[in-house]
């Protein structure tokens, strides 16, 4: 061949599979919003896709799967909990912090292997009792229904994680808990019976509080086991070591940690950690993890930080020699890596892309979105898409719970009415028509949009029956529009909790109204109240503000509720929800971003 068909032919190698021979430029988050702990495979055989699984804790349904075919563009593809016989006991959970903590996704010889945690928050910690582990396989990763109903095991923690060993071993890694006793443990797993094996410790971090989130790797005759450690707040971090025998004894990397923000607070990417590493068509490798866009006050009182959305799916491009340890790149929001295929979306799956806007008409024969949740396990019969005479709306028939609710009442089981989606950008609109005149009859029941974080963290707008106060009335209910709600965290106890009535304008009695959240800056949410299909008209009626609803371990949600805030019975009303409307309206990747757009 002449020297330029050399350079031809090179050229050609190089595009082969579309692949640009350039380093890629990417955006971080990968998967923005409520998607913490994320675990994520390259899978040839499935027509070279990534696949990325995130914790859900109490939302159902729960465990999203996302695929990408240039880890640039993420599809929900489909929800490996999507049917509430797989797990009947979420209903039954108390406090915002139980639920399903994070997933392990793998793929080996045709079939995906998802094993992870639904915790029981009230539980003991000492035994078993708090943490049910359990295994879900498909052999279709695009579609809810074909995954598996659970294989529980008998394990002493979370965050559990398969290996499969040369020999044909397998063996599930995961973090022990108790306070004078974390560490990691190793256990022979029997993945289709969940018979455990004897459980041993060989590594228990660097000495960070919480090791957890455990992956193990074996490469070049060493199983290197990747930590997280510190907690998933502003210590968070990224750890390994390695040793020559599964058993151990590990040697820890000798640059520990591998990847953190706690040191950095000039970044605006915080708690950074918990990760899982793959690689691509090309053999080079990538890390994700989970972080938080907060900025660096995170974790500094008074809380004056804007960082409401939650633990969101960050990328980086790894480095990892052989023989050696992998080198990951700091997160920020614009960052450049190895080459990547052209942009593509994968055809196959059910849902929509993760940072894409709703508008949704619910019209007749149509299904909620597979991005819609609930909260714990909810009443199906409460949410009726387009019933006979009310087409194009979704029926929402009333709970006795409203979103605060109390762990009594969720430990009985008893569910709210509540659909929502992930808030996905820094700053959004979101909106829905309600017609409400001839359903709210009685005082204290209420429709209303909300921004939710959870039970304990909400701000609701909602047009609500009350005992009029005016002067000369005779105590009669009349429709209202309320503003409240209710920030408790741990961290800053109760910060506030306001609840205003405002009367309804006349001219608006009896009309369908449009209730609206938005996020007006980077440190605001604002409540809009109107006649539907009037936008001039809309009014705020409340504010609050994002570090009201600090991400603990979920993230922040907006949706509708129905409620009788504790009066009569289940399904006491039933009111109709139309012209569903989520519009991003920018993402921040940098402090740069926050101070200009506020600067306006
Ligand atoms: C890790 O901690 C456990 C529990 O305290 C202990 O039994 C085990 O020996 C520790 N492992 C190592 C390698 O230090
Ligand atoms: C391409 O990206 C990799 C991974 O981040 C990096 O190691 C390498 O230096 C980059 N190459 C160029 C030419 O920038
Ligand atoms: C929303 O969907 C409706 C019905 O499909 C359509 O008429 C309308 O133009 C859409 N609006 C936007 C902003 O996409
Ligand atoms: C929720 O309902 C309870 C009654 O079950 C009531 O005491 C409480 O004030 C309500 N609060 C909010 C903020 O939803
Ligand atoms: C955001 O908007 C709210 C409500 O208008 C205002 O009080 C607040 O000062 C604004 N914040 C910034 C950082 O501009």
């Amino acid at each position: 061949m002449q020297p330029f068909h050399y350079l031809v032919y090179a050229l050609a190698l190089l595009q082969l599979g579309g692949v640009s021979a350039e380093n890629s430029t990417f955006q971080n988050p990968i998967i923005s919003g409520f998607h913490p702990d994320p675990s994520c495979i390259f899978v040839p055989e499935f027509d070279s896709t990534w696949f990325c699984v995130s914790s859900s804790f109490l939302a159902f349904p729960g465990l999203p799967i996302h695929a990408s075919k240039d880890l640039i563009h993420w599809k929900h593809v489909s929800n490996a909990f999507s049917r509430a016989d797989q797990l009947p006991g979420m209903a039954f959970l108390p406090k915002a912090t139980s639920g399903i903590y994070a997933p392990t996704l793998r793929f080996r010889e045709g079939i995906f292997y998802l094993t992870t945690t639904l915790v029981n928050q009230q539980l003991p910690r000492v035994n078993d009792s708090r943490w049910d582990n359990f295994l879900l396989t498909t052999e279709d990763p695009y579609t809810s229904d074909a995954w598996s109903d659970p294989v529980h095991f008998s394990f002493p923690g979370f965050d559990p994680s398969p290996f499969w060993d040369e020999d044909g071993k397998t063996y599930v890694s995961g973090a022990h808990t108790a306070a004078y006793y974390p560490g990691i443990m190793h256990a022979p797993l029997d993945l289709e019976t969940g018979e455990i094996g004897e459980i041993i410790m060989p590594w228990n971090g660097t000495g960070g509080a919480s090791p957890e989130a455990p992956h193990i790797f074996k490469r070049d005759g060493w199983y290197y086991l990747l930590l997280a450690e510190g907690g998933t707040r502003e210590h968070h971090m990224v750890t390994m070591a390695r040793s020559r025998s599964l058993q151990g004894p590990y040697e820890p990397a000798p640059n520990n940690p591998l990847l953190t923000a706690a040191s950095d607070t000039s970044s605006y990417f915080q708690a950074v950690g918990h990760a899982d590493l793959f690689q691509d068509a090309n053999g080079n490798w990538w890390g994700v993890a989970l972080a938080v866009r907060a900025g660096g006050s995170y974790g500094e009182a008074p809380y004056s930080a804007n960082f409401p959305i939650g633990r969101e799916t960050v990328l980086t491009p790894v480095t990892w020699d052989e023989g050696g340890w992998p080198i990951f790149t700091p997160i920020s929001g614009t960052m450049s890596g190895w080459p990547l295929p052209e942009t593509a979306v994968p055809s196959q799956g059910e849902g929509q892309l993760s940072d894409a806007d709703d508008n949704i008409t619910f019209a007749p024969g149509t299904q909620l979105p597979i991005h819609f949740i609930h909260w714990r396990l909810p009443k199906l019969r409460n949410y009726v898409v387009s019933p006979p005479g009310h087409w194009n709306t979704l029926a929402l028939k009333s709970s006795v719970l409203n979103l605060t609710g109390f762990d009594g009442d969720f430990a009985l089981g008893r569910g709210q009415t509540f659909v929502g989606r992930r808030m996905a950008h820094s700053l959004f609109r979101f909106r829905i028509d309600v017609d409400w005149a001839n359903s709210l009859m009685k005082e204290e029941m209420e429709v209303g949009v909300s921004v939710i974080q959870d039970q304990a963290q909400h701000f609701d707008l909602g047009v609500v029956m009350l005992k009029s106060t005016a002067q000369g009335s005779s105590g009669e209910v009349k429709p209202y529009l309320r503003f409240r709600g209710h920030s408790e965290t741990p961290y800053h106890g109760l910060l506030g909790a306001p609840s205003e009535v405002y009367e309804l304008p006349e001219d608006w009695a009896g009309r369908k109204l449009t209730l609206q959240i938005e996020a007006v800056n980077s440190t605001h949410f604002a409540f809009s109240a109107g006649p539907a299909g009037d936008e001039g008209e809309l009014r705020v009626f409340g504010y609050c503000r994002g570090d009201e609803l600090v991400p603990y371990y979920s993230g922040v949600v907006l949706g509708v509720y129905a409620t009788t805030n504790g009066k009569y019975g289940e399904n006491a009303f039933e009111t109709y929800v139309s012209n569903w409307r989520y519009t991003g309206l920018k993402q921040f990747t940098s402090q740069e971003d926050v101070d200009g757009s506020d600067r306006g």
